[in-house]
């Protein structure tokens, strides 16, 4: 997507290994930073300098690749190593567990190129699956937005699912894109996402970045809007759906869920096939992310004059869970690259 009027993807090959953006810094420097070695894509990955479940997924895919070349011997090994990297997106262990499957039969000498290529192709599809996805999710937009074309149609998305958290696009972030591209008139509401601030920092980024009229608002802002008729729908992404169709996505999705249904507001979930987890039951057997207190009782920026500075908003111990689980029955439809579909 377009980085200072550059068409760019959020993980690139270099000579000495990948190029990530730098997502700690956005959206007050833009940074990229390279990475040359597994343990760097592992420690990119846990550290969230990249993030969102696809791009996490295509990151690893490239560490595992980069392992390969340093040492063709260590695929299980590696492979081991990058799947503990976050847990509770199932792309991560997806994208692994292709590049594991396409090259465990070569020679060692071979292995590493396979790899890349391997990882090569998991980006170019996921470019493809978020474009099929904007193109199904459009239809969607364009049926809501023609059942009242004078004012713009109101989306509500949580954290960032956008081009920054997958390849290019982004999943609930696609349908978006397409529909301004295409002259439709819409205004995003942008949930801030305590306590890392995706919303605020990312997602309002990228759609400054494409001119799309948005607003952040504090997390808890949702409901309101909808009980007063703001809110045409909810898009948000996903980092691992379950057999039964349950939703695993950034904490506070579950709240957003709740709020539509007693609203009447559409809850639609955009993700790709490679978010699905077949081998899971319900929402309840996800693994759900538990990070430091420290990212909810600091908060770094910087201040009116540009210096960077960090203060503490609370002196507290701080519990910080980073994802929730929102029960199919409270999904509207699924944006899938193969259509909008009521179960998965
Ligand atoms: O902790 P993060 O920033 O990696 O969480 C990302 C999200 O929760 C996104 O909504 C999710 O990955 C789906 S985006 C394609």
């Amino acid at each position: 997507m377009k980085l200072n009027g550059e068409w760019v993807r959020s993980v690139a090959r270099t000579e000495a290994g990948i190029r990530i953006l730098d997502q700690r810094k956005l959206p007050w420097s833009v940074e990229w930073i390279e990475l040359r070695t597994a343990d760097d894509a592992f420690r990119a990955i846990r550290e969230m300098w990249t993030r969102g479940a696809p791009l996490i997924g295509a990151v690893a895919a490239y560490g595992l690749a980069m392992a390969l070349r340093d040492d063709p011997l260590s695929l299980d090994q590696a492979h081991a190593q990058l799947n503990q990297a976050r847990p509770t997106a199932v792309n991560l262990r997806w994208a692994l567990d292709q590049v594991r499957e396409a090259v465990r039969n070569l020679p060692l000498s071979e292995r590493a190129e396979a790899a890349f290529a391997k990882a090569d192709s998991i980006c170019d599809e996921d470019v493809a699956l978020n474009r099929a996805i904007g193109e199904h999710g459009l239809k969607l937009l364009e049926d809501l937005y023609a059942r009242n074309p004078d004012r713009p149609l109101n989306i509500l998305t949580h954290c960032n699912p956008g081009w920054l958290a997958t390849v290019d696009y982004g999943t609930a972030t696609a349908p978006i894109y397409l529909a301004h591209e295409r002259g439709m008139k819409l205004h995003v509401w942008v949930d801030e996402t305590r306590p890392r601030n995706q919303g605020a920092l990312l997602t309002a980024f990228e759609l400054d970045g494409h001119g799309i009229p948005h607003s952040v608002i504090a997390d808890n802002v949702g409901g309101l809007l909808m009980q007063r008729g703001q809110v045409d729908l909810v898009i948000v992404g996903t980092d691992r759906v379950t057999a039964n169709g349950d939703v695993c996505n950034k904490i506070g999705t579950y709240l957003k869920a709740l709020a539509a249904r007693d609203n009447g507001v559409p809850f639609y979930v955009a993700l790709p096939y490679t978010t699905i987890d077949r081998h899971l039951a319900s929402g309840a057997d996800v693994p759900i992310e538990e990070r430091d207190g420290d990212e909810l009782a600091w908060l770094s920026g910087p201040t009116g004059t540009g210096e960077p500075a960090t203060i503490r908003v609370t002196g507290s111990p701080a519990y910080n869970p980073a994802f929730d689980v929102t029960p199919a029955r409270l999904v509207t439809g699924y944006i899938t690259e193969r259509g909008v579909i009521d179960l998965i």
